[in-house]
């Protein structure tokens, strides 16, 4: 991030007034634990060209590198699960796109600065097709996308070794979801709603609207 304003128009019209370095760090380190926790999800619903994403990001691969860069499998497999675990939206879809860049700039530079020449392209490809899915232009009010079409989000999780299955949900179920939960049984103690008790997230989740077959996660693509 170069300045903290583009133009005033966009003040004015958006909000779009970018935080600095310093402010980020702050802030995250009030949630340090969890940025340093590879698998640990981030949405920013008004994500700008990314600062607060950048920084998870870069703090999740630098724990990857810490732990696998003297495996460059098992670095492109968890720098994989860092990167899927991050999620943004922006309303201009300028930010969308820079903060979709930077975030597979952070993830290029990184990975070639920890394994070096093993760093594989289809792991970079994979990565790259993830931040499309993850990082989006729509209105975190309406949570309707760019089109006009709910916000969907993809959620990436490895089943076993490199195989990652992905299950797509409605941004507006999900955020429901979380404050409908306390009231999520009836008098007698049953479930009262079709959602499902999540093992891995240790919440009820509602249905996914669409699921893939597990594939390696160097060929997320094929399912898109
Ligand atoms: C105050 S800036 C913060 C940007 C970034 N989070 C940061 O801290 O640097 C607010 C951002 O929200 C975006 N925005 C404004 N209204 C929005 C909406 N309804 N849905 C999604 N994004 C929105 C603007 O485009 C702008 O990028």
């Amino acid at each position: 991030m170069s300045a903290q304003v583009k133009s005033k128009q966009r003040v004015q019209e958006h909000g779009e007034v970018f935080t600095n370095e310093r402010e980020v760090n702050a802030m995250l380190d009030m949630v340090k634990q969890e940025t340093e926790r590879i698998e640990s999800r981030f949405l920013e619903p008004a994500c700008g060209d990314g600062n607060f994403l950048a920084e998870v990001l870069r703090r999740k691969l630098a724990v990857v590198a810490s732990l696998y860069r003297k495996s460059p499998t098992e670095y492109m497999r968890y720098a994989f699960v860092a990167v899927a675990s991050i999620y943004g939206v922006d309303i201009l879809e300028d930010n969308a796109r820079e903060c979709r860049e930077r975030l597979y700039g952070i993830v290029e530079g990184e990975s070639k600065a920890a394994i070096k020449g093993a760093v594989d392209s289809l792991f970079l490809d994979a990565a790259r097709y993830v931040l499309e899915k993850n990082i989006l232009c729509g209105d975190a009010l309406t949570l309707k996308d760019a089109s006009g079409d709910p916000i969907t989000f993809a959620e990436w999780s490895v089943v076993t070794g490199d195989k990652v299955k992905r299950r797509d949900y409605l941004l507006s179920e999900l955020l429901e979801g979380h404050n409908a939960q306390p009231s999520l049984f009836g008098e007698s103690g049953s479930m009262v709603t079709d959602w499902e008790y999540d093992e891995e997230t240790q919440a009820y989740i509602p249905s996914a609207v669409r699921e893939y077959p597990p594939v390696n996660y160097w060929e997320v693509q094929r399912n898109g």
